[in-house]
């Protein structure tokens, strides 16, 4: 798994873990804390020690193809989970959510609250985007995007720092920090004599940072509402902050299902049998197109967020206060 700063990834791993020991499976869970290096060599030790299968959440897509190369010479295959590894065609299935649809879920939240469809308009909205190195990143941009960029034409949305391209809002690894001071600079260029009307944030660490950064400038009051901000994983701090009125949506992914498929096409593959997927078109890595299994994804906000995420036993009420 990639880090264990957001806390999705220990979800998704302690789901995992859980999962394959009630199936009588031995696990190796290990976090690199979003250094590529650290990754590496987790993973090579892991192929040393002689691991029958390995699932991988990678932090640089890019950067697995050598040990990959490793792997497929003593035949372990290889699920990636949640994010395709790239550049391998030894990337034996994926695990997914349909990536495109949360950007499109994102996308249409935005157009829905600020009543884009009936017309109004124009408002004023900045575009973040996640990690360059992450192949999600560009699914959830492009999926926003297809609904967003009509709107951008026709100036019903302004961008009034002209940052409209993926690698003007790129966020590397997520980061909310780094989100925080890029939200800094834009709202000091281009917004000291007219306010924000929405932001468009893929993930929500970076959702965090761009609140923090807004509350610093005096946003989130009576007088000076916060912008519309979109977010994505309902992580807890995400859900609390959707409960105060602070961030204003987040995309659910059921980390239960995704791990539950990961672990499925896992004993799939250990028994020789063919593992079950849903697509076998959209996920080219540049060396072969993966065979996938992508879950929905779920908009949550305040008005559903007890139904979606706690009626649902995926949290706990007391989790979120
Ligand atoms: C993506 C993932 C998102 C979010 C992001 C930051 O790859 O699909 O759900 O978790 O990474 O961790």
């Amino acid at each position: 798994m990639p880090t264990q700063s957001s806390e999705r990834w220990v979800d998704d791993g302690n789901n995992m873990v859980e999962m394959f020991e009630e199936l009588g499976y031995e696990t190796d869970l290990q976090y690199a804390e979003d250094v590529v290096e650290n990754q590496l060599s987790q993973i090579e030790n892991m192929i040393t020690r002689g691991v029958d299968l390995l699932i991988i959440a990678s932090i640089d897509g890019e950067a697995l193809s050598d040990v990959l190369d490793q792997a497929e010479r003593l035949d372990i295959p290889v699920i990636a989970y949640d994010r395709l590894i790239m550049n391998s065609e030894h990337v034996s299935y994926y695990a997914t959510f349909d990536n495109f649809g949360v950007g499109e879920l994102q996308g249409k939240y935005i157009e829905e609250q600020l009543g884009l469809a009936d017309g109004k308009g124009p408002f004023n909205i900045e575009l973040f985007a996640g990690s360059p190195d992450d192949n999600n990143a560009y699914f959830f941009w492009d999926g926003a995007m297809s609904i967003l960029q009509p709107y951008i034409d026709n100036e019903q949305l302004v961008v009034r720092s002209g940052q409209t391209e993926f690698s003007q809002g790129a966020t590397l690894r997520w980061s909310g920090s780094e989100a925080q001071e890029r939200m800094d600079n834009l709202l000091s260029a281009h917004y000291s004599d007219v306010d924000i009307d929405a932001v468009y944030s893929p993930f929500d660490g970076i959702s965090l940072g761009v609140i923090s950064s807004l509350k610093a400038v005096g946003y989130g009051t009576d007088n000076k509402p916060l912008p519309i901000i979109t977010g994505q994983d309902a992580e807890r701090s995400s859900v609390r902050s959707i409960i105060s009125g602070e961030q204003t949506q987040t995309i659910f992914k059921d980390t239960r299902l995704l791990a539950e498929r990961a672990v499925n096409m896992a004993e799939a593959l250990l028994k020789g049998e063919e593992p079950e997927v849903n697509d076998t078109e959209t996920y080219d890595n540049n060396a072969k197109v993966v065979p996938a299994y992508l879950i929905e994804p779920a908009s949550v906000d305040i008005n559903n967020y007890q139904e979606v995420l706690i009626e649902s036993g995926y949290y706990d009420e007391s989790e979120l206060n």
